[in-house]
């Protein structure tokens, strides 16, 4: 069943010119089909890069929404609409003006997982690999950030700047109930591990970590430290990349109920079925998405 998926999957995609972009924490059975797995701004760049007519986009809504930002002219499919990153929804776009309205003058930096509305809006965009970088650079010495509070602790503690988190409470609800207690309990069954975790994690669970980064960050650790065993604080879909690429080291998840429900939706027959029939596509209107290109090519630029 899953050998018929992928040979049609395959002959779909040469048909149509297409190119399957996915996301570190998708199924496994996605990984293996894709043509490149990566963090959100290794995708972005891809999608910037390719040539191919057709972008099977598997991740969340904002992810494929940011690939149709920087290519309005290709088609992004997305395999499962309902893939929908409960983070970027908790940043309103009339919080946003509000808090612009309050802190006059000051920059406005989005991470990337916001929706188009919200970017049009900001002076640059970030990712997890490269918030504290993008934020140093802006001239304000405030800096209006959301919307993840905890990413926003964790470049305030890297930068100079006064950071203004909008809204004041967002979170990833999949890294947040990741906790010090789960990591305390990793390390005493481990105790030889090293502690890599993702700065959507709690401040507290950051300061237990020997490395803080990005999802194909932390994965660029794990290759190059020489401990070779390692408790990972992310989502776990993070552990099929670093067991496949890593066969020879040890990982354990922090916590094993760090499941994203929206990146699993993806599977082999929803992405055969978005080949086949070129739906659902995902597409921004073309004043918003001017705007919001503008704020992720100056990302771009500066990472
Ligand atoms: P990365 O850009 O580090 O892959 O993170 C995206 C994300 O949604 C983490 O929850
Ligand atoms: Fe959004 Fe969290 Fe899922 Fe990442 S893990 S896509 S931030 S809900």
């Amino acid at each position: 069943m899953v050998r018929n998926f992928v040979s049609r999957i395959r002959s779909l995609k040469r048909e149509k010119n297409a190119v399957i972009l996915a996301h570190n924490y998708v199924r496994g059975e996605i990984q293996n089909i894709a043509d490149f797995v990566g963090d959100s701004l290794e995708l972005a760049r891809c999608a910037m890069e390719t040539d191919s007519d057709v972008i099977v986009f598997c991740g969340v809504d904002f992810m494929a929404e940011t690939a149709s930002i920087l290519n309005p002219d290709k088609k992004v499919l997305i395999p499962d609409l309902g893939s929908i990153c409960p983070m970027a929804q908790m940043l309103a776009r009339e919080d946003l003006i509000e808090a612009k309205e309050a802190y006059h003058g000051a920059d406005v930096v989005l991470y990337i997982n916001t929706l188009a509305d919200c970017k049009a809006l900001a002076d640059c965009v970030c990712t997890s690999a490269n918030a504290p970088e993008v934020v140093e650079a802006m001239k304000s010495d405030t800096v209006i950030f959301g919307p993840d509070l905890n990413l926003a602790r964790f470049v305030e503690k890297r930068t100079s700047k006064k950071i203004i988190p909008v809204p004041e409470y967002g979170l990833c609800p999949t890294h947040h109930q990741i906790s010090a207690d789960d990591v305390l309990v990793g390390k005493k069954k481990h105790p030889g591990a090293e502690v890599v975790v993702h700065p959507e994690c709690v401040l507290e669970v950051q300061e237990m970590a020997d490395c803080i980064a990005s999802t194909s960050g932390m994965v660029r650790y794990c290759s190059i430290s020489d401990v070779d065993e390692f408790l990972i604080g992310t989502e776990i879909g993070l552990i099929y990349r670093l067991e496949r690429e890593l066969p020879e080291k040890q990982f354990y998840p922090v916590s094993e109920s760090a499941v994203c429900p929206q990146m699993k939706m993806h599977t082999l027959k929803k992405v055969e079925m978005a080949l086949e029939l070129e739906r659902p596509i995902v597409a921004v209107q073309r004043e918003i998405g001017d705007a919001a290109r503008e704020a992720i090519e100056r990302m771009l630029r500066l990472s």
